[in-house]
């Protein structure tokens, strides 16, 4: 079987409508072909404050909405990223062969630093893409199912498993990125064209999976559109209108063809109705489910440290594998 890791951040009580379309439903239909690797990278929630109590509790809440939409602990492995030494260990050795001026051509450090400002900006921002990589590298995944955003991330994993395969020995596989089409950006429903996300979103135009459904259908009902009626798909000139149809689509798995066609000569109104009534259909039982995991912590804290365990036992003989081809002594 061919490998799959991906990572998501305990950065939220909940994760949004964008996480969930544009990765996590893949996560959950890959494990069935795949030897599939899922983490929670709270090493990564740090490089921004975060309050410890908050962040050891949605560590957990992310753990529980992962089981919740179907990641299966007997089948995959769930794991969260600090109870995994070896991550921190082989980011060292990376950011050793990283150019800092690749680093600093990375997009999302450059955004995210002028959003903190100079004097909160860290060196763990910085580093944060070579932390990632080594997630990556790690495991030797061949497919690392991500949304449009991290595409540059992979890239430079990419380049890093290259470089150092040259220049010690082939050590690392080159993973592909598995950017899914139609659904790898999903847009802040106030701002059609700039992407859901919690850090940069408003509150409005942001759907959290384990918000009040009533809370979200209003989001949905107060979507930024245009002031044409017709419902089709145009994403230059109908951003609004074209993210709810990918949302449609994408809960309801109906191609956007065939609703194009049962909207024809019906109103705005209509459908995000019908996106609302989707949303609660979908949310409603996710919120239960969650609900269910976090009510017991210390099954949640079992299921993650055999997940931790099995993963040690990849990334331990990874980075062996590292540490001896760059010279070090056995340990
Ligand atoms: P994170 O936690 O920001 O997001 C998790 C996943 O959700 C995708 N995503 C979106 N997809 C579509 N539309 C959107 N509006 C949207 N917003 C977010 C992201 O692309 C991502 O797939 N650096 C990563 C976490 C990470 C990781 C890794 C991922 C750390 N190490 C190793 C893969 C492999 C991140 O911050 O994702």
């Amino acid at each position: 079987k061919q490998r799959v890791l991906s990572g998501i951040q305990p950065t939220s009580a909940s994760f949004h409508l964008g996480n969930y379309l544009g990765a996590l439903q893949y996560w959950v239909t890959l494990q069935d072909d795949y030897d599939a690797l899922y983490f929670i990278p709270d090493m990564h929630a740090i490089t921004v404050s975060q309050d410890p109590k908050e962040l050891r509790k949605r560590t957990r809440i992310a753990a529980a909405q992962l089981l919740a939409l179907g990641i299966d602990p007997a089948r995959s492995t769930l794991f969260v990223q600090s109870q995994v030494p070896e991550h921190a260990e082989l980011t060292w050795v990376l950011s050793c062969i990283t150019g800092f001026g690749e680093a600093s051509r990375m997009t999302q450090f450059k955004d995210k630093s002028v959003k903190q400002g100079a004097d909160n900006t860290t060196v763990g921002l910085f580093t944060y893409p070579v932390l990632m990589a080594a997630d990556i590298l790690l495991y030797r995944p061949h497919q690392v199912p991500v949304g449009e955003d991290q595409r540059q991330h992979l890239e430079l994993t990419r380049n890093l498993a290259q470089r150092f395969n040259t220049r010690f020995k082939k050590t690392f596989v080159v993973p592909e990125p598995h950017i899914v089409k139609g659904t790898a950006k999903i847009y802040d429903l106030q701002d059609p064209t700039a992407k859901m996300s919690k850090s940069a979103s408003s509150d409005a135009g942001l759907i959290n999976l384990l918000d009040d459904t009533a809370v979200s259908a209003k989001k949905v009902r107060s979507a930024v559109t245009d002031t044409e009626r017709e419902i089709r798909y145009d994403v230059e000139k109908k951003p609004g209108i074209s993210n709810l149809l990918v949302i449609l689509s994408a809960l309801t798995e109906t191609p956007i063809v065939t609703l194009e066609k049962d909207y024809a000569g019906r109103g705005y109104g209509d459908l995000k109705a019908d996106v609302a009534d989707a949303l609660i259909g979908f949310a409603t039982p996710l919120r239960a489910k969650v609900e269910e995991y976090m009510a017991d912590q210390g099954e949640l804290d079992r299921i993650l440290a055999i997940g931790a365990e099995r993963a040690r036992e990849i990334a331990g003989n990874t980075l062996a594998q590292v540490y001896d081809r760059v010279g070090f002594l056995a340990r």
